[in-house]
């Protein structure tokens, strides 16, 4: 009997696919066709598969063409593979070929015409594009404008930019630029906000009175009340509001979450968040400073999410601790916050003025997570424990950042009509919350 085996990830099962079955089950007497897993397709940057793993498994075995079907789970597996089920024959479509002849060492390999015409990634985006329009600080917005690049069923067709003679590479080329937010809300279908802060509530109010879908950088609001405010207006009009926190998106961070709430680590006593990004503020003036994004905007967000997404936002005392770099006191180089919960301990650090070990540390009763720096891109923490031996060592693949994965996650959440956000919303209020007390001097100390 001749084996054959075969693999792909047949998201949204097309006749390419059909046929590259038929003339691979032709090829021998028994076909074994390996599905890729939802994770490992992550991990090799395909990202914007429609289908989850399971219905891409039903729709291969509906083809009645494949004798066995397995799930590839790792790189490498191919070769374990046909060891494990005697295999004759290893093929694949012809934009393979060169790429698996490695594997002639282990069975004969054949690359199979790819049928003209038609892909996964085609059918993927030929519903219309959501069209996405941008606002806000420059440079930053040049890295979405990359990563949208990534991403299936979404387009930046605009950008309100106040001075468009010095914009950076990629922001050049979107099709439509204006100084009106106005105008640039007219042309799209949703917008992406990161603008200064103190502009986020009329910003994304103004987008969602008009019916725009929303991502705006976080805080999405400097008050618990705007923020509330916002998120029932969204409700109200079926429209997307996300805040953007791209720390959220990152597979190894939401994992870590994961491992931390099953209890790998025990009961959690404390949790130590610290964000730093040195900056020349030098012949910088006051007036300068306050349109510029501070530390607690810049980084408090980030450092706030493991807190409140672990220990929860109910805290019951709070000390915020702010070094100021300008008289009216909105301009913080450095602010470190403590907070006491019933039964454990938070703090963070931020600073754009102060530098520190940016990691995070998550302590527990059995042992603790360690994530270390830059741990908002993470990608890798340590779970460990008393006895090393008990360590264990986790990695995820991250590309972009995380950002490509948030706008992933904000179209789809646009295309099912229901917010697939990884933030929840009592994370936002309490961001928002803590954004509030920290410019009212609530709690605050200066140093
Ligand atoms: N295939 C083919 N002809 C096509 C599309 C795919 O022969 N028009 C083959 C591929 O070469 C591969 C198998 O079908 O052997 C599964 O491919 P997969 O990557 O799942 O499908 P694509 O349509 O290529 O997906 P994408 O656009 O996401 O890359």
């Amino acid at each position: 009997m001749t084996k054959v085996i075969t693999y792909g990830t047949f998201d949204l099962l097309h006749y390419g696919h059909i046929r590259l079955l038929e003339r691979a089950k032709a090829l021998g007497d028994y076909l074994i066709v390996g599905v890729t897993a939802d994770d490992y397709d992550k991990s090799r940057g395909k990202i914007n598969v429609k289908q989850p793993l399971i219905e891409r498994v039903e729709a291969v075995r509906g083809t009645g063409l494949a004798d066995e079907i397995i799930i590839e789970e790792y790189e490498g597996q191919k070769i374990d593979d046909v060891r494990r089920y005697g295999v004759d024959i290893f093929t694949v479509g012809s934009d393979w070929v060169g790429k698996f002849d490695y594997l002639k060492e282990y069975c004969q390999v054949v690359y199979l015409d790819r049928t003209e015409g038609i892909s996964s990634s085609k059918l993927r985006t030929e519903s219309r594009k959501i069209a996405l329009g941008m606002t806000g600080d420059a440079p930053f917005l040049g890295k979405v404008k990359k990563e949208a690049e990534f991403v299936n069923g979404m387009e930046v067709t605009g950008l309100c930019a106040e001075n468009r003679d010095r914009l950076p590479e990629p922001l050049g080329e979107i099709p439509y630029i204006t100084s009106d937010y106005g105008r640039l809300l007219d042309r799209v279908d949703a917008v992406y906000i990161h603008s200064h802060p103190s502009d986020h509530y009329e910003q994304v109010k103004e987008a969602l009175c008009r019916g725009k879908h929303v991502l705006c950088e976080s805080p999405a609001a400097l008050s618990r009340k705007q923020c509330v405010e916002l998120f029932s207006l969204a409700k109200e009009k079926g429209l997307i509001l996300m805040e953007a926190l791209k720390t959220a998106y990152a597979t190894a961070y939401s994992r870590l979450l994961l491992l931390v709430k099953t209890g790998k680590i025990g009961r959690l006593a404390a949790v130590d968040a610290t964000c730093t990004s040195l900056e020349d503020l030098s012949g910088v003036g006051e007036e300068q400073l306050s349109s510029r994004w501070n530390s607690f905007c810049e980084w408090g967000p980030t450092a706030m999410l493991p807190i409140f997404q672990l220990l929860g936002t109910d805290y019951r005392e709070k000390r915020i601790v702010s070094r100021f770099a300008d008289r009216k006191k909105t301009y913080d180089t450095f602010t470190k916050v403590d907070l006491l919960y019933r039964d454990a301990v938070a703090s963070l650090k931020v600073g754009k003025g102060v530098k520190s070990e940016g990691e995070l540390v998550i302590s527990g009763t059995r042992g603790y997570v360690y994530v270390p720096a830059p741990w908002w891109k993470t990608d890798y923490f340590e779970i460990r424990y008393e006895n090393p031996a008990e360590n264990k060592r986790c990695f995820y693949q991250l590309d972009g950042e995380g950002i490509r994965y948030e706008l992933v996650a904000f179209v789809r959440s646009i295309e099912r009509g229901r917010p697939n956000t990884y933030i929840e919303r009592p994370v936002s209020e309490a961001i928002a919350g803590m954004m509030e007390d920290f410019y009212a001097g609530k709690d605050v100390r200066e140093i």
